[in-house]
């Protein structure tokens, strides 16, 4: 079975999935994606991506490809074609194929892009093992609330991070205060047991996985503490993780070579970790439910 590709209202082979060289995602990186986890055939708070991808696009003045039922229904057909049950969906809009030149035409058709993939996702396994992370400076543009194609810094970032033996590179500001990772989001567990990570703002992208987990801490009783903290505050630390869609609730158990408390994935990311697996399983059993219900109804 060969994978499929959605470019620009057609489904056509990967291999031969091609955009315009004009295309101004290619020129200028004017353009926004998300990536979204597929759990048994569900997408994972799929209404949250598409509402950040309206934020982004609203932000960028990219005008919307299509309306969000229509989106939807090609990352199904995306899904069924390449018989994706567990893995990831990439969806991007550029703003569109234009003549090069740095200002946009107001009038012009976005270009949308999507692909699927299978994908392993969290495991015990990687929990257990845990990650390690180096800091780095924070050279990003001012505004990481949006989901943009242009992540030069953040693939330094993770390059240097993989050359010093590291899966993820932390991001300090000015402060020397940690803003988030280069495709994740950063947190600590204080003192006091209580969770503490960047508050919302124009230093970090709100991830969907962040939110998700604040959500899953309040309904536990956890304490968490939505504000700057620096480095020394994640060496001192209890424990530490990070958060993306497609590495869910992963332990940081190394920053810059030292140990982050025993070394070892503590009793808070423990919980969380499982509170979240728990929740993507109730989604995709809900979908798995409705859609039999569907076929039979
Ligand atoms: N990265 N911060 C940054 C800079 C990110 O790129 C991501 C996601 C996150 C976490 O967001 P979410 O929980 O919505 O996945 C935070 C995606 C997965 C990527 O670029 O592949």
């Amino acid at each position: 079975m060969s994978r499929i590709a959605y470019v620009n209202g057609r489904y056509v082979r990967h291999r031969n999935a091609m955009v315009h060289v004009e295309d101004r995602g290619y020129q200028f990186a004017d353009g926004v994606y998300e990536v979204v986890v597929v759990h048994r055939g569900a997408l994972i708070d799929g209404e949250a991506h598409l509402d950040r991808l309206d934020r982004s696009l609203r932000e960028l003045r990219i005008v919307r490809p299509m309306s969000r039922a229509a989106l939807q229904l090609v990352m199904r057909e995306l899904l069924r074609r390449n018989r994706v049950r567990d893995g990831l969906l990439y969806l991007q809009v550029t703003r569109g194929v234009a003549r090069r030149d740095h200002k946009f035409p107001l009038v012009i058709e976005p270009a949308l892009v999507m692909t699927a993939r299978c994908n392993g996702l969290w495991s015990e396994a990687r929990f257990q093992k845990g990650v390690s992370v180096i800091s780095l400076d924070d050279i990003r543009w001012g505004r990481a609330d949006i989901k943009s194609v242009s992540l030069i810094a953040n693939v330094l970032a993770k390059q240097a991070a993989a050359e010093a033996g590291a899966y993820e590179a932390w991001l300090l500001d000015r402060d020397g205060a940690v803003t988030e990772g280069a495709s994740s989001n950063a947190w600590l567990v204080g003192e006091q047991g209580q969770l503490v990570t960047r508050g919302i703002g124009s230093e970090i992208l709100g991830g969907v996985t962040r939110a998700t987990i604040l959500r899953l801490a309040a309904d536990m009783g956890v304490r968490v503490e939505e504000r700057a903290f620096t480095i020394d505050e994640v060496r001192m630390a209890s424990e530490a993780f990070l958060s993306s869609s497609s590495s869910a609730v992963l332990p940081v158990l190394k920053i810059d070579g030292g140990t982050i408390g025993d070394g070892r994935p503590g009793p808070v990311t423990r919980r969380l970790y499982d509170a979240y697996i728990g929740y993507v399983r109730s989604l995709s059993e809900t979908s798995e439910t409705r859609n039999t219900g569907e076929r039979a109804g």
